[in-house]
């Protein structure tokens, strides 16, 4: 008698003890009533490749993946997205039948799903754009909003350097500006995006001034803890739509989720508090 394959998913990273993921696909397994699993994973670098060759014969159907492996999967994988290509990392792993790993980035498609939740009149036409950093999270931002149509995006980082390789890879719609001139670089702009660290518990605040912020301006950032930065905090008080980083972090663990356990999954309050509380 052949037993029915009971699904498993997971997460890949170290350490990996603080990852929300468990608890966001746990949320949804319970919710749609999925007999799967989804496991954390604690690789280091040197058994990176074995393990995941390993991973679909114990019929694992794929994984996320999180620092500090997201950009040497893709020298792994047996297939790349553009977009993981693009972005230079991969955070979601699917694994075929025959055991072929399939490697794509979902976070572009997580940052601009929570903006369009969080700021349903954001229009992508209707200015520039200003990043503020040049890290891996700035690199799925800038491929997110230049794929919605953002014509103009300018960006700031501490090392100007790292700017003005972004540019030479992503293209003329990127303009580089000094990281002391980002405060003015904002003024001029419809939408605005802390992708650095900064703001984050523990880590210093950011500190670029939003005093010419316009009102019309979407604010976001992609730091969730706290919930609301001092950056998004001001902002607010300026009278701007702003969206907090959450829903990045939700949304990006769908694609995953439906590809690997065949159902949909919905980013709601529920799911945001059982993530919260994790
Ligand atoms: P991630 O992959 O999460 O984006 P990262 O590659 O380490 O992480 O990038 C962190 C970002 O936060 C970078 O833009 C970094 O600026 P540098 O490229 O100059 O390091 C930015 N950052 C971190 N600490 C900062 C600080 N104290 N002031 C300004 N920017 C900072």
């Amino acid at each position: 008698m052949s037993e029915a394959k009971i699904p498993l998913a997971g997460v890949i990273g170290s350490p990996i003890e603080h990852s929300k993921s468990p608890a966001l696909h746990g949320h949804w397994l319970q919710r749609y009533g999925i007999k799967g699993h989804y496991v954390p994973m604690n690789i280091a670098h040197d058994a990176l490749e074995d393990c995941l060759r390993a991973l679909p014969k114990m019929g694992f159907v794929g994984v996320n993946v999180t620092i500090p492996h997201k950009e040497t999967v893709l020298n792994i994988a047996d297939s790349v997205t553009d977009r993981a290509a693009l972005i230079g990392a991969a955070n979601t792993l699917t694994f075929n039948e025959d055991g072929k790993i399939y490697a794509d980035n979902t976070d572009g498609y997580g940052f601009i799903e929570n903006l369009k939740q969080g700021a349903p009149n954001w229009d992508p036409k209707a200015g520039p754009a200003a990043v503020l950093g040049a890290g891996g999270a700035s690199r799925a931002v800038l491929s997110a909003l230049l794929d919605a149509g953002v014509e103009r995006i300018l960006l700031a980082n501490r090392t100007k350097a790292r700017s003005e390789a972004l540019k030479a890879e992503f293209g003329a719609r990127i303009s580089v500006f000094d990281w002391v001139h980002a405060n003015t670089m904002i003024e001029e702009t419809n939408t605005v995006v802390n992708t650095t660290s900064l703001g984050m518990q523990g880590n210093a605040p950011l500190n670029v001034s939003l005093e010419g912020l316009r009102p019309e301006t979407v604010v976001t950032d992609i730091v969730y803890a706290p919930l609301e930065t001092e950056f998004l905090k001001t902002a607010r008080e300026a009278g701007c739509t702003t969206v907090d980083g959450l829903g990045m972090l939700l949304y990006q663990a769908a694609p995953g989720f439906e590809r690997w356990f065949g159902q949909r999954p919905e980013v709601d309050e529920d799911l945001r508090q059982a993530v919260l509380s994790a």
